[in-house]
Formats: C-alpha cells, sequence, structure tokens
C-alpha cells in the first residue's frame, strides 16, 4: 500500500484519455480494489450505457452516476469515473469533498482516434473531430477545478503512475 496517499484515489478526465488503464495499473500494482464507474452503472442497472441513454436520457444517467459515485467512494480504492462525471451537479458536489483528484489529459487528437465512433460512448459515436472539441473545451475548466493534479497521459503507465505518486504523496 502506498503510503502518505489519501484514497480513494479518483481519475478524471476526458473520454479515450485511458482512466480505466492506469486505474487497472495502478490497483494491480498495489493490490488495491478497483472499479470502473462505468461497468459498476452497467452492472448495476443491467443495462448498457448507449441503452440507458436511449431509454431514459443523458439527464438520467448522470443522476445514476452522482448516485454509484457515492457509493463507490465508500467502498473502493481506486475509481475510474466516465468522462461526463463534471457534467453533473450532484457528482460535482460529491467530488469536491475528496482530495485525491487527478486529471488525465491529451492531445485531443489522440482521443478522437480512439473513441471515433465507439457504438459504447454515445457521446463519441458520429461525433466529428470540431464536435468533440467543443465538447472537450466546454469541460475543460470543469475538470480544472475538481483536480487536485493534471498529468499528460500520454506516458508510459510506469512513468504516469511515478508522477501521480510524487506530487500526491503528502509527507
Ligand atoms: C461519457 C463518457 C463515458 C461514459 C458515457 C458518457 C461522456 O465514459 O460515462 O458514455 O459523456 O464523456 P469514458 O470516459 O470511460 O468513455
Amino acid at each position: 500500500m502506498p503510503k502518505n496517499i489519501r484514497f480513494p484515489l479518483i481519475l478524471i478526465g476526458f473520454m479515450g484519455v485511458g482512466k480505466t488503464t492506469l486505474g487497472e495499473y495502478i490497483a494491480s500494482t498495489y493490490q488495491l480494489s478497483y472499479v470502473d464507474l462505468d461497468h459498476y452503472i452497467v452492472e448495476q442497472e443491467q443495462m448498457s450505457i448507449p441503452a440507458i441513454f436511449k431509454k431514459h436520457g443523458e439527464q438520467h444517467f448522470r443522476c445514476l452516476e452522482a448516485h454509484y459515485l457515492q457509493e463507490c467512494i465508500l467502498q473502493f480504492d481506486v475509481i475510474a469515473t466516465g468522462g461526463g462525471i463534471i457534467e453533473g451537479a450532484q457528482s460535482i458536489k460529491i467530488l469536491q469533498k475528496q482530495s485525491s483528484i487527478v486529471w488525465l489529459d491529451c492531445d485531443l487528437k489522440i482521443v478522437y482516434d480512439r473513441i471515433r465512433n465507439d457504438p459504447n460512448r454515445p457521446n463519441a459515436n458520429n461525433k466529428s473531430l470540431y464536435d468533440l472539441k467543443n465538447l472537450y473545451s466546454d469541460r475543460y475548466s470543469r475538470y480544472n477545478e475538481i483536480a487536485f493534479i493534471k498529468v499528460n497521459s500520454n506516458q508510459s503507465l510506469k512513468d504516469l503512475h511515478d508522477e501521480i505518486f510524487n506530487e500526491l504523496s503528502c509527507d
């Protein structure tokens, strides 16, 4: 267990920046409990994310996200959130009470190539680079407001890990 880090460690950032991959890496390195909030929602609701968006709308998804975020904060050491977590006012309130929030960020062109036309991501599917840039710009200041540190995710998992743990260590 890493010393002097306050848990849970919460990863935020735009779709496709690598929150899930990094969360799994950190959790397996230290044998910590880990959850991907999107997967948790799908399991609890027994419904895919596109199906939730289609049947109940994005606002309902944001309510579910806030509800399950609170549950996960009480249960897990490492949490990878969905890219739109900062769209929900309730989720922002919950996150404002947390200290170890890491914002993963990288060049939008890299992200675009990863997520374009992903049928599992309703907010990326059928979107142009221009559309995604607008969404990213709209969200930027909220990631910035919520995060304790920002790191560029376009580096090896080991380097990312080292940067994050050096910055979060509070001794
Ligand atoms: C969303 C991001 C997704 C998922 C949902 C909405 C968004 O998570 O929560 O499709 O609005 O940015 P990832 O960041 O894991 O793709």
